[in-house]
């Protein structure tokens, strides 16, 4: 089973092929934020892809769009619409947490 590693929480989790990205984060404790619910729309789930970017499903045609609009086509995908077939290694944006806390949010 492919496994997944998402920094920079340093977690590892091993998921059933064809499973999206964004469920493998969500259901091992990794929040990443999902405004549209997971239906490829609002470009919060994009994640930076450090390797296994082969191991993803095909970038779709909607997906392609929004992530050449945002200017991160080459390095990102959305965690909704990439699924796992095989293992990945992944960079989740970092979102402000406190008023003191940096926002990267890339
Ligand atoms: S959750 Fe909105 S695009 Fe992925």
């Amino acid at each position: 089973m492919p496994i997944v590693e998402i920094l920079p929480d340093s977690v590892s989790v091993q998921v059933k092929a064809g499973t999206s990205l964004l469920t493998a984060a969500t259901t091992n404790g990794v929040e990443l934020m999902h405004s549209c619910g997971g239906i490829g729309a609002c470009t919060s789930c994009r994640v930076a892809i450090l390797s296994g970017q082969d191991h993803l499903s095909s970038i779709g045609t909607a997906e392609r769009e929004q992530l050449q609009e945002s200017g991160i086509l080459e390095t990102h995908r959305l965690a909704c619409q990439a699924m796992v077939y095989g293992d990945v290694v992944l960079q989740r944006p970092r979102w402000r947490t406190s008023l003191d806390a940096p926002v990267t949010g890339d």
